[in-house]
Protein backbone atom coordinates (compact mmCIF):
# COMPACT_ATOMS: atom_id res chain seq x y z
CA UNK A 1 0.00 0.00 0.00
CA UNK A 2 2.61 2.63 1.00
CA UNK A 3 4.53 1.57 -2.44
CA UNK A 4 1.81 2.14 -4.41
CA UNK A 5 0.97 5.86 -2.28
CA UNK A 6 4.69 6.58 -2.97
CA UNK A 7 4.66 5.89 -7.16
CA UNK A 8 1.41 7.80 -7.08
CA UNK A 9 2.97 10.83 -5.56
CA UNK A 10 3.42 14.05 -4.79
CA UNK A 11 -0.03 14.66 -3.13
CA UNK A 12 -1.80 18.02 -2.63
CA UNK A 13 -4.05 16.23 -0.64
CA UNK A 14 -3.80 14.21 2.58
CA UNK A 15 -6.29 11.95 2.23
CA UNK A 16 -6.77 9.04 5.24
CA UNK A 17 -7.33 6.15 4.06
CA UNK A 18 -9.94 3.27 5.20
CA UNK A 19 -6.82 1.73 6.59
CA UNK A 20 -5.30 4.33 8.34
CA UNK A 21 -2.57 5.33 6.01
CA UNK A 22 -2.28 8.95 5.00
CA UNK A 23 -0.78 10.06 1.38
CA UNK A 24 0.24 13.24 2.60
CA UNK A 25 1.24 13.05 6.70
CA UNK A 26 3.85 15.62 6.45
CA UNK A 27 1.60 18.73 3.99
CA UNK A 28 3.44 22.35 4.55
CA UNK A 29 -0.38 23.54 5.02
CA UNK A 30 -0.97 20.67 8.27
CA UNK A 31 -3.55 18.19 7.70
CA UNK A 32 -4.85 19.25 4.29
CA UNK A 33 -7.86 19.65 3.56
CA UNK A 34 -9.04 18.06 6.55
CA UNK A 35 -9.33 21.40 8.38
CA UNK A 36 -10.76 23.20 5.98
CA UNK A 37 -13.69 20.42 5.28
CA UNK A 38 -13.89 20.43 9.24
CA UNK A 39 -14.83 24.20 8.87
CA UNK A 40 -17.49 23.87 6.14
CA UNK A 41 -18.64 20.72 6.86
CA UNK A 42 -21.77 21.63 9.37
CA UNK A 43 -22.92 23.75 6.21
CA UNK A 44 -23.42 20.79 3.84
CA UNK A 45 -26.54 18.87 3.85
CA UNK A 46 -25.74 15.15 6.09
CA UNK A 47 -27.97 13.35 3.39
CA UNK A 48 -26.96 14.26 -0.34
CA UNK A 49 -28.53 11.49 -1.69
CA UNK A 50 -29.64 12.30 -5.21
CA UNK A 51 -27.49 15.76 -5.08
CA UNK A 52 -25.42 15.68 -8.41
CA UNK A 53 -22.21 17.70 -7.64
CA UNK A 54 -19.35 19.02 -9.93
CA UNK A 55 -16.02 19.13 -7.82
CA UNK A 56 -13.59 21.15 -10.39
CA UNK A 57 -10.07 21.10 -10.09
CA UNK A 58 -10.48 17.73 -7.85
CA UNK A 59 -7.19 17.23 -7.21
CA UNK A 60 -6.72 13.62 -5.57
CA UNK A 61 -10.18 13.66 -4.48
CA UNK A 62 -10.51 14.70 -1.36
CA UNK A 63 -13.96 16.79 -1.25
CA UNK A 64 -15.43 14.03 -4.12
CA UNK A 65 -14.84 11.58 -1.70
CA UNK A 66 -16.59 13.62 1.04
CA UNK A 67 -19.83 14.68 -0.71
CA UNK A 68 -19.91 11.05 -2.34
CA UNK A 69 -20.19 9.42 1.11
CA UNK A 70 -22.88 11.88 2.25
CA UNK A 71 -24.88 10.05 -0.53
CA UNK A 72 -23.95 12.35 -3.87
CA UNK A 73 -23.03 11.46 -7.09
CA UNK A 74 -19.73 13.54 -8.29
CA UNK A 75 -18.37 14.28 -11.33
CA UNK A 76 -14.76 15.46 -10.38
CA UNK A 77 -12.65 17.05 -13.15
CA UNK A 78 -9.27 18.25 -13.11
CA UNK A 79 -6.97 19.25 -15.82
CA UNK A 80 -3.80 17.08 -14.14
CA UNK A 81 -3.83 13.40 -15.36
CA UNK A 82 -1.75 13.53 -12.16
CA UNK A 83 -4.22 14.20 -9.77
CA UNK A 84 -6.90 12.10 -11.54
CA UNK A 85 -4.91 9.14 -11.21
CA UNK A 86 -4.55 9.83 -7.47
CA UNK A 87 -8.24 10.28 -7.55
CA UNK A 88 -9.05 7.36 -8.85
CA UNK A 89 -7.16 5.24 -7.23
CA UNK A 90 -8.55 6.91 -3.86
CA UNK A 91 -12.06 6.40 -5.00
CA UNK A 92 -11.32 3.12 -5.52
CA UNK A 93 -9.45 2.25 -1.91
CA UNK A 94 -12.95 4.48 -0.60
CA UNK A 95 -15.42 2.00 -2.40
CA UNK A 96 -16.86 4.88 -3.91
CA UNK A 97 -16.22 4.39 -8.01
CA UNK A 98 -19.73 4.09 -8.50
CA UNK A 99 -20.36 7.48 -7.19
CA UNK A 100 -17.32 9.07 -8.22
CA UNK A 101 -17.40 10.31 -12.25
CA UNK A 102 -14.02 11.76 -13.16
CA UNK A 103 -12.37 14.04 -16.10
CA UNK A 104 -9.94 14.98 -17.36
CA UNK A 105 -11.63 18.96 -18.24
CA UNK A 106 -10.69 22.70 -17.69
CA UNK A 107 -13.49 24.82 -15.92
CA UNK A 108 -14.19 26.35 -19.19
CA UNK A 109 -15.01 22.75 -20.80
CA UNK A 110 -18.35 23.00 -18.27
CA UNK A 111 -20.23 25.93 -20.69
CA UNK A 112 -20.82 22.86 -23.49
CA UNK A 113 -21.68 20.29 -20.71
CA UNK A 114 -25.67 19.41 -21.11
CA UNK A 115 -25.87 18.72 -17.40
CA UNK A 116 -27.12 20.95 -14.18
CA UNK A 117 -25.20 20.37 -10.91
CA UNK A 118 -27.51 20.92 -7.93
CA UNK A 119 -24.58 21.58 -6.08
CA UNK A 120 -20.85 23.25 -7.86
CA UNK A 121 -17.64 22.75 -5.50
CA UNK A 122 -15.22 25.46 -6.56
CA UNK A 123 -12.55 25.20 -4.10
CA UNK A 124 -8.52 26.56 -5.30
CA UNK A 125 -9.27 26.94 -8.63
CA UNK A 126 -10.16 30.33 -9.56
CA UNK A 127 -6.90 32.26 -8.79
CA UNK A 128 -5.17 30.01 -11.15
CA UNK A 129 -7.08 31.11 -14.01
CA UNK A 130 -6.53 33.56 -16.32
CA UNK A 131 -10.04 34.44 -17.05
CA UNK A 132 -11.77 34.34 -13.48
CA UNK A 133 -14.82 35.76 -14.34
CA UNK A 134 -15.57 33.67 -17.18
CA UNK A 135 -15.64 30.70 -15.29
CA UNK A 136 -18.40 32.41 -12.93
CA UNK A 137 -20.30 33.30 -15.49
CA UNK A 138 -20.32 29.41 -17.10
CA UNK A 139 -20.80 27.79 -13.17
CA UNK A 140 -24.48 30.47 -12.78
CA UNK A 141 -25.36 28.97 -16.19
CA UNK A 142 -24.91 25.04 -14.51
CA UNK A 143 -26.11 25.90 -10.70
CA UNK A 144 -29.51 24.61 -9.83
CA UNK A 145 -28.36 25.10 -5.68
CA UNK A 146 -25.43 25.69 -4.16
CA UNK A 147 -22.25 26.58 -4.98
CA UNK A 148 -19.06 26.22 -2.08
CA UNK A 149 -16.52 28.34 -2.88
CA UNK A 150 -12.83 29.23 -1.93
CA UNK A 151 -10.11 31.50 -3.10
CA UNK A 152 -6.59 33.10 -2.40
CA UNK A 153 -7.65 36.41 -1.64
CA UNK A 154 -5.98 39.70 -0.96
CA UNK A 155 -6.49 41.74 2.36
CA UNK A 156 -9.65 44.11 3.06
CA UNK A 157 -12.56 42.43 4.21
CA UNK A 158 -14.91 45.37 4.30
CA UNK A 159 -17.60 46.20 1.98
CA UNK A 160 -19.76 48.73 0.28
CA UNK A 161 -22.91 49.35 -1.25
CA UNK A 162 -21.58 49.64 -4.85
CA UNK A 163 -23.18 52.84 -6.20
CA UNK A 164 -25.81 52.47 -9.04
CA UNK A 165 -23.52 55.01 -10.99
CA UNK A 166 -20.93 57.67 -10.99
CA UNK A 167 -18.72 60.33 -12.46
CA UNK A 168 -16.00 59.64 -14.86
CA UNK A 169 -13.75 62.09 -13.01
CA UNK A 170 -14.93 60.19 -9.69
CA UNK A 171 -12.15 57.59 -9.82
CA UNK A 172 -10.60 58.26 -6.84
CA UNK A 173 -13.19 56.52 -5.26
CA UNK A 174 -12.30 53.20 -6.19
CA UNK A 175 -9.28 53.77 -4.05
CA UNK A 176 -11.33 53.18 -1.17
CA UNK A 177 -10.54 50.23 1.27
CA UNK A 178 -14.09 48.79 0.58
CA UNK A 179 -13.92 48.89 -3.63
CA UNK A 180 -13.67 45.54 -5.24
CA UNK A 181 -10.29 45.07 -6.21
CA UNK A 182 -8.38 42.37 -7.67
CA UNK A 183 -4.53 42.08 -7.59
CA UNK A 184 -2.72 40.64 -10.72
CA UNK A 185 0.22 38.35 -10.34
CA UNK A 186 2.86 38.60 -12.79
CA UNK A 187 5.24 36.38 -11.75
CA UNK A 188 5.19 33.84 -8.73
CA UNK A 189 3.93 33.77 -5.66
CA UNK A 190 5.22 31.40 -2.98
CA UNK A 191 7.06 30.02 -5.74
CA UNK A 192 4.64 28.84 -7.96
CA UNK A 193 3.95 30.41 -11.51
CA UNK A 194 -0.20 29.20 -12.25
CA UNK A 195 -1.33 32.00 -9.56
CA UNK A 196 -3.01 35.26 -11.17
CA UNK A 197 -5.44 37.00 -9.49
CA UNK A 198 -6.23 37.70 -5.90
CA UNK A 199 -9.42 39.43 -5.54
CA UNK A 200 -10.29 41.06 -2.18
CA UNK A 201 -13.62 40.13 -0.01
CA UNK A 202 -15.73 43.14 -1.88
CA UNK A 203 -14.54 42.05 -5.36
CA UNK A 204 -15.79 38.32 -4.02
CA UNK A 205 -19.03 39.25 -3.44
CA UNK A 206 -19.57 41.77 -6.20
CA UNK A 207 -18.43 39.39 -9.21
CA UNK A 208 -20.43 36.78 -7.55
CA UNK A 209 -23.71 39.01 -7.60
CA UNK A 210 -22.28 39.80 -11.18
CA UNK A 211 -22.52 36.51 -12.09
CA UNK A 212 -25.77 35.47 -10.88
CA UNK A 213 -24.72 34.25 -7.22
CA UNK A 214 -25.70 35.52 -3.50
CA UNK A 215 -22.98 34.88 -0.55
CA UNK A 216 -25.73 33.10 1.95
CA UNK A 217 -22.88 32.22 3.96
CA UNK A 218 -18.97 32.95 4.76
CA UNK A 219 -18.49 29.85 7.09
CA UNK A 220 -14.07 30.78 7.45
CA UNK A 221 -11.60 32.99 5.76
CA UNK A 222 -11.84 32.80 2.05
CA UNK A 223 -15.04 30.31 1.79
CA UNK A 224 -18.43 31.01 0.44
CA UNK A 225 -21.23 29.29 0.60
CA UNK A 226 -23.77 30.85 -2.38
CA UNK A 227 -26.83 30.46 -4.17
CA UNK A 228 -27.81 31.15 -7.54
CA UNK A 229 -30.36 34.13 -7.32
CA UNK A 230 -32.48 34.75 -10.13
CA UNK A 231 -33.22 38.03 -10.19
CA UNK A 232 -29.69 38.90 -10.71
CA UNK A 233 -28.44 36.02 -13.27
CA UNK A 234 -31.46 37.69 -14.93
CA UNK A 235 -29.82 40.82 -15.46
CA UNK A 236 -26.72 39.56 -17.19
CA UNK A 237 -28.83 38.36 -20.16
CA UNK A 238 -28.33 41.63 -21.98
CA UNK A 239 -24.51 40.77 -22.43
CA UNK A 240 -25.64 37.27 -23.25
CA UNK A 241 -23.90 37.40 -26.71
CA UNK A 242 -20.00 37.72 -25.52
CA UNK A 243 -20.75 34.79 -22.98
CA UNK A 244 -21.52 32.70 -25.94
CA UNK A 245 -18.43 34.24 -28.20
CA UNK A 246 -16.23 33.45 -25.04
CA UNK A 247 -17.71 29.89 -24.93
CA UNK A 248 -17.18 29.37 -28.53
CA UNK A 249 -21.26 29.31 -29.41
CA UNK A 250 -23.06 31.70 -32.23
CA UNK A 251 -23.34 34.68 -30.41
CA UNK A 252 -24.35 37.20 -33.92
CA UNK A 253 -28.31 36.94 -32.95
CA UNK A 254 -28.06 37.42 -28.99
CA UNK A 255 -25.37 41.12 -29.74
CA UNK A 256 -28.93 42.37 -30.93
CA UNK A 257 -30.30 43.19 -27.39
CA UNK A 258 -26.75 44.06 -26.08
CA UNK A 259 -26.65 47.02 -29.47
CA UNK A 260 -30.12 47.97 -28.33
CA UNK A 261 -29.49 48.71 -25.26
CA UNK A 262 -26.24 50.23 -25.43
CA UNK A 263 -27.75 52.70 -28.02
CA UNK A 264 -30.22 53.53 -25.34
CA UNK A 265 -27.43 54.83 -23.00
CA UNK A 266 -25.52 56.98 -24.83
CA UNK A 267 -28.94 58.41 -26.44
CA UNK A 268 -29.82 59.50 -22.31
CA UNK A 269 -25.98 60.65 -22.28
CA UNK A 270 -25.91 63.58 -24.61
CA UNK A 271 -29.45 64.46 -24.00
CA UNK A 272 -30.48 63.32 -27.87
CA UNK A 273 -33.63 61.31 -28.33
C1 LIG B 1 -4.90 24.49 -5.39
S1 LIG B 1 -5.46 22.99 -6.08
C2 LIG B 1 -7.07 22.87 -5.26
C3 LIG B 1 -7.53 21.45 -5.15
C4 LIG B 1 -8.86 21.27 -4.44
N1 LIG B 1 -9.96 21.84 -5.19
C5 LIG B 1 -8.79 21.86 -3.06
O1 LIG B 1 -9.42 22.91 -2.80
O2 LIG B 1 -8.13 21.28 -2.20
C6 LIG B 1 -5.95 23.48 -7.73
C7 LIG B 1 -6.44 22.30 -8.57
O3 LIG B 1 -7.13 22.84 -9.70
C8 LIG B 1 -6.65 22.20 -10.88
N2 LIG B 1 -6.84 23.17 -11.97
C9 LIG B 1 -6.03 24.22 -12.30
N3 LIG B 1 -6.55 24.90 -13.34
C10 LIG B 1 -7.71 24.29 -13.66
C11 LIG B 1 -8.70 24.51 -14.67
N4 LIG B 1 -8.56 25.49 -15.56
N5 LIG B 1 -9.78 23.71 -14.71
C12 LIG B 1 -9.89 22.67 -13.83
N6 LIG B 1 -8.98 22.40 -12.87
C13 LIG B 1 -7.91 23.19 -12.78
C14 LIG B 1 -5.21 21.83 -10.55
O4 LIG B 1 -4.72 20.79 -11.37
C15 LIG B 1 -5.32 21.43 -9.09
O5 LIG B 1 -5.67 20.09 -8.91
Amino acid sequence: MQQEIDQLGPWFHNLHLPNGRQTAPNHTLGDFPAFKWAELAPYIPADLSGWEVLDIGCNAGFYSIELAKRGATVLGIDVDPHYLRQAAWAAKQFDLEDKIELKQMQVYDIARLDRQFDLIWYMGVLYHLRYPLLSLDILSQKCRKQMVFQTLTMPGEKTAEAPEDFDINDRKRMLAETWPKMAFIEKRMAGDPTNWWAPNHAAIEAMMRSCGFRVVEHPGHEMYILEVDEALRKKQQWNQSEYLSATGQDWQEAVQEKVKDKNVYMEGRDGRK
